[in-house]
């Protein structure tokens, strides 16, 4: 028989975050701080406005670009919160989860051998993708003495002939760098001179501590520039109704709907009229949610004082990265001797990118109690691995 499979996707490792869970899901009193997934129930109304729907037997397909009530209501998020207007007839679009709008954005976009700037440590789905869709990946290494910012300098290294698309992963997932007004600035220049497109992960968006999030969408000349990409998961705790969106200038939003239409027909319709009450009425549910992980990303940074972890100070999303250079292992080794000895999971920084060695990703997204006893192991573990180190 022929190999059945294709080449590019058997060049593609599986993602690196799962693995550890298998273990610690067959492993009696262990703590995972692995996930990036909130621990917080959908909010009830939310939830009564999915039951709702069915109750009144919307079960049918929605219009591919997705409801129009939803539509309308993301331009007038995407304006109140964050200052960028769009046509919700036809510069939006709903997707499953922003994964998805990730992969069209790239499908839409990417003649073989363009390249894609992706910075890393970052979300893992970036460089599959760009592979999947016929792109080059090409990896910004991102470093803890920049706080992990991408800055002007790293981006210039390695913009080509071939460049074409810069992905943004602010607020991000590893580290929770985010990107300020003043830090995005240098890098729209670039942008614009160098006729590039951005592809910005906004999903978390809604969890920044100090500074509110700024989009690169909202720049003068970059809104025809970008595809703007958020969703619901991590804001409104919707990670299981698989609901996102894109908003980008019409002659990408009409491609990208092309392959939504062909391979997905719609996004879940429940999802789309809970996700309705979400954006109208959610707000004050948003606000208290960013305050506990606000109250947990204080407490996981004293803890790795505490303990002698050199920690960056991460200002969005809900991880934290500390380094465990000191030990001289790496991150894979620290994750899984911990996994065994403490019986608590993280996952290793790599698992975002070679440039994460040294780290690991700890998620904050549980409750104090958890956060409290893993990171009592956590300098259990530390304390006995200085003591080998004597
Ligand atoms: C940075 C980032 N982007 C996108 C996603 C995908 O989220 P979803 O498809 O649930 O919207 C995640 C999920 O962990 C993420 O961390």
């Amino acid at each position: 028989m022929r190999n059945p499979l294709s080449e590019t996707i058997v060049q593609i490792e599986p993602s690196g975050i799962r693995k550890f869970f298998d273990i610690v899901s067959e492993m009696k009193d262990a703590i995972s701080l692995g996930v990036g997934e909130p621990d917080f129930d959908t909010p009830w109304h939310i939830r009564e406005e999915g039951i709702y729907s069915l109750e009144k037997g919307r079960t049918f397909y929605t219009s591919n670009a997705g409801l129009k009530e939803l539509k309308q209501e993301i331009c007038r998020y995407l304006y109140r919160r964050f200052d960028v207007s769009y046509n919700p007839d036809s510069e939006v679009m709903v997707t499953v989860g922003g994964s998805e709008a990730i992969d069209i954005a790239l499908r839409a976009m990417c003649d073989p051998g363009d390249e894609v700037l992706i910075p890393q440590p970052s979300y893992v789905s970036y460089v599959p993708c760009t592979m999947l869709a016929g792109g080059k990946p090409v990896v910004i290494e991102l470093e803890e003495k920049d706080n992990f910012k991408l800055t002007p300098e790293k981006l210039l290294e390695k913009i080509t002939d071939k460049t074409k698309i810069l992905v943004m992963p602010f607020p991000n997932n590893p580290t929770g760098a985010i990107m300020t007004k003043e830090d995005l600035a240098p890098i729209v220049d670039i942008i614009i001179k160098k006729d590039l497109f951005v592809i910005s992960d906004e999903i978390y968006s809604e969890l920044t501590y100090g500074t509110d999030h700024v989009t690169i969408a909202a720049f003068p000349e970059m809104k025809d520039r970008t595809i703007l990409i958020n969703g619901f998961s991590k804001s409104y705790a919707m990670t299981g109704w698989r609901l996102g969106y894109a908003a980008a200038p019409h002659r990408i939003l009409e491609q990208m709907l092309k392959i939504h239409q062909f391979a997905i027909m719609c996004a879940p319709t429940t999802s789309q009229y809970a996700a309705v009450s979400a954006l109208r009425d959610g707000d004050n549910d948003v606000q208290m949610m960013r305050e506990a992980y606000d109250q947990r990303r204080r407490f996981v940074l004293h803890a790795f004082k505490e303990m002698g972890l050199d920690c960056f100070e991460p200002e969005g999303a809900f991880y934290a990265f500390p380094s465990i250079k000191r030990f001289g292992m790496t991150s894979d080794e620290f994750a899984t001797r911990f996994l065994r000895e403490e019986k608590v999971a993280v996952v290793p920084g790599t698992a975002f990118g070679a440039s994460g060695e040294g780290f690991l990703r700890v998620s904050y997204a549980y409750s104090l109690k958890n956060l409290k006893e893993a990171l009592g192991r956590m300098a259990n573990f530390v304390k006995r691995l200085d003591e080998e180190r004597k």
